[in-house]
């Protein structure tokens, strides 16, 4: 194993997009940023220093981070932002993972931006489960705004209304050239006839889970949230805002003659903010060589599934499977210690007064909760707090393992006004096993969630459409190959079932990863107490450790 040293500087740069241009935060003046390349079993150091004006941090997300929760990276949770002029070493071994990560900003919407890949490879001369690829090409999905995102969300949570939806879609930063002024910035992939490539499928979005597709190219899933899968084909697949999809793209052997371009489209599944639905679609390039001198190129577009087709959604997540191998085995826990049930959703609070506000209804605003508690963000470090012992008046440790009133689940939004806001954390003693089936609440409604867990790899061990029914547990329930991810979409109107060992001391954050969601309050925080032997407990902090 080797360690991988990296310098992020935050630096504003100016970036020109749809015909707008702005000075936007970015990692060494690229947007999207730089990717990292390690290996399973490598150590990945990476220096962070801030020279914008605003707080940041870097999340890696998805990296287990076992007893570097210090590394983790979100605001208040793990630690105090990054303040401008300062800098903080992340410093982390990647363990037990292989496949596609990404990085990204961890303070309010700063990750609009600010995102980047993280690519595993497998432990030297350990093989892939798969053909070898002749290329490698991550593919980022993101969102591009022509104001500034941070503005967007801080008028939002002063008026209780939903924020003003991005102005395109994006792949590896670049619209494509559905939208208006955008032709040139169109990412453009070029293949070899009979060549097989690897696409690391990234959704970074803010707010929009994605369909894709590449026009008359077949995709075969190999690997998600960095684990492999069971092979399997698919036209389409659905990313949403945290997970990461290894697919598989064979290059048509016979494409030399004639070759042609085919548009690889991505478009939203459904809509994170009540009322709006932004059916714009960012399109990029697969050409096959040889490019140059070919006077006319045939031109093919895929079909995407329309709008909320939940049942291509149930049925695509239904068909991941874990590899569950003698290499790869997948240690799903069977007993469990502490089943939870989170009833997740957005839903009304009454305004506190009557300063402008103007949500979903007259004198509401927008709120989201998990078991009736919206988060309230602490001003000072989680985990900091919970290693000192200092934790009075930091947060308290009784967050429901169970709703605790009941959700009126009609209307769109729910009317839900049974909310009360709180730092409220749920704490795991070391190596418990859990179960947490998370309940959408938007029975008639559109939204669905992606749950994104920090810390750990959970097993999807069971889904359903409508309410939960305790009467399937844990019959209906795949306990031998569930796939194994850190981010789940929770789907609209249903529930699924994940399983987890806490096998890893800290503080960890779960949250929606739209990120709307979040700023509305779908979050909350778990503490996994140290174990009883010396390798089973939390790192003491660094030096350099940022304070609030
Ligand atoms: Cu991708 Cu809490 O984040």
């Amino acid at each position: 194993a080797m360690t991988r040293y990296y310098t992020f500087n935050v630096t504003m740069k100016k970036v020109t997009r749809l015909c707008n241009t702005r000075a936007i935060p970015t990692v060494n003046g690229k947007f999207p940023g730089p990717k990292i390349v390690t290996r399973e079993g490598d150590r990945v150091v990476v220096k962070v220093v801030n020279n914008v004006k605003h707080n940041v941090t870097i999340h890696w997300h998805g990296v287990r981070q076992l007893r570097t929760g210090w590394s983790d990276g979100p605001a208040y949770i793990t630690q105090c932002p990054i303040q401008t002029g300062q800098s903080y070493v992340y410093n982390f071994t990647v363990t037990g993972q292989r496949g596609t990560l990404f990085w990204h900003a961890h303070v309010s919407w700063m990750r609009a931006t600010l995102y980047g890949p993280i690519v595993i490879l497998p432990k030297l001369g350990v093989p892939y489960p798969f053909p070898k690829p002749f290329k490698d090409v991550p593919i980022m999905f993101g969102e591009w705004f022509n104001v500034d995102p941070e503005a967007i969300i801080a008028q939002a949570l002063q008026t209780g209304g939903g924020p003003n939806v991005s102005d395109a879609y994006t792949i590896n930063g670049l619209p494509g050239p559905l939208y208006n002024c955008s032709s040139r910035d169109t990412f453009k992939l070029k293949v070899q006839p009979g060549k097989w490539y690897l696409l690391r499928l990234i959704n970074a979005a803010l707010n929009d889970e994605l369909f894709f597709s590449i026009a008359n190219h077949t995709l075969t899933i190999v690997d998600v949230d960095a684990s492999y899968v069971k092979p399997f084909d698919t036209d389409v697949v659905l990313v949403t805002p945290g997970q990461t999809t290894n697919v598989l793209l064979h290059a048509k052997p016979d494409e030399g003659c004639q070759p042609a371009t085919h548009l690889m489209l991505a478009r939203p599944y459904a809509t994170s903010r009540p009322g709006t639905y932004d059916n714009t679609t960012v399109a990029a390039v697969l050409e096959y060589s040889p490019s140059g001198q070919i006077k006319s190129r045939p031109l093919f577009r895929p079909t995407l599934p329309v709008f909320n087709d939940t049942s291509f959604a149930a049925n695509y997540s239904a068909k991941h499977r874990s590899l569950a191998s003698s290499e790869y085995p997948a240690n799903v826990p069977r007993r469990i210690d502490r089943p939870f049930f989170f009833a997740v959703g957005l839903g009304t609070t009454p305004c506190p007064t009557h300063q402008g506000c103007n949500g979903p209804t007259n004198d509401t605003k927008f709120s989201a909760s998990m078991n009736n508690v919206s988060f309230n963000m602490p001003t000072t470090a989680l985990l900091k707090a919970h290693y000192d012992g200092n934790t009075a008046g930091v947060y308290t440790a009784d967050f429901p393992a169970m709703p605790t009133q009941p959700f009126n689940y009609t209307g769109t939004p729910p009317n839900n006004t049974n909310v009360s806001n709180g730092t409220k954390v749920a704490v795991l003693p070391y190596n418990a096993s859990v179960e947490v089936v998370l309940q959408d609440t938007s029975i008639q409604g559109a939204e669905s969630h992606p749950l994104h867990l920090h810390g750990f790899d959970f097993f999807v061990v069971g889904q359903g459409v409508g309410n939960y029914n305790a009467s399937m547990h844990p019959a209906g329930f795949n306990l031998l190959d569930p796939v194994q991810r850190n981010t789940v979409g929770v789907p609209a109107g249903g529930w699924v079932a994940i399983r987890f060992y806490a096998d890893n001391p800290g503080v960890w954050f779960m949250h929606c990863h739209l990120e709307v969601h979040t700023s509305w309050g779908l979050k909350m925080a778990w503490v996994v107490n140290d174990g009883p032997l010396p390798d089973q407990k939390l790192m003491p902090p660094p030096s350099d450790l940022p304070k609030c």
